[in-house]
């Protein structure tokens, strides 16, 4: 497996990716205007030449916020994710960044093992900042990347 940063090219891949996995899925033009509009970072991971999962990040001068992560469902439970955020970290440490925050669903329980894996720890919460289903958030947040 590679990971490598994220192309325009790769965008239809991910778009895909992101209605395998989520039930209101960033479209191909979002990614785009994401990927071009603001700081970011888009890390992708590519078994073969298929494009298998990716992280994405927005940057403020000394911060990195973890936008999404999704890895296709085949592909999971192989530590694709955790290669894909051990390298927007190390992209995002080069750029500047010292401290890392995200949300997540408070059920997600997956994501939630993974980021605590990487180091991340629950600080707060958000009530209800998500919707169909409203659910509340996790803030997370990893120190000194
Ligand atoms: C969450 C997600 C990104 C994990 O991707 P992955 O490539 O399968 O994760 P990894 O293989 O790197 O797993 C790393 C750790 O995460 C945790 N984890 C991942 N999947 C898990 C599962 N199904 N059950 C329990 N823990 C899990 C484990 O701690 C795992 O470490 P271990 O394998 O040593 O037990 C993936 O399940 C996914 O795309 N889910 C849908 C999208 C999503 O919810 N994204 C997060 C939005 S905030």
């Amino acid at each position: 497996m590679t990971v490598r940063k994220m192309t325009t090219d790769d965008i239809p891949e991910v778009a895909q990716i992101e209605k395998q996995c989520f039930h209101q899925p960033w479209s191909a033009e979002e990614i785009l205007r994401t990927y071009q509009s603001v700081t970011s970072l888009f890390t992708v991971a590519e078994e073969g030449r298929k494009v298998v999962g990716y992280v994405g990040m927005y940057l403020v001068p000394d911060e990195g916020y973890i936008i999404n992560v999704a890895v296709s469902p085949l592909f999971r439970k192989k530590g694709v994710a955790t290669q894909l955020i051990a390298q927007i970290l190390e992209d995002a440490k080069e750029e500047g960044v010292q401290n890392v925050s995200l949300e997540v669903r408070k059920s997600n329980q997956e994501a939630i093992r993974l980021y605590e894996k990487i180091g991340f720890e629950s600080v707060g919460i958000r009530k209800n900042f998500y919707e169909l289903p409203p659910e509340d958030a996790i803030i997370m947040w990893k120190y000194g990347i």
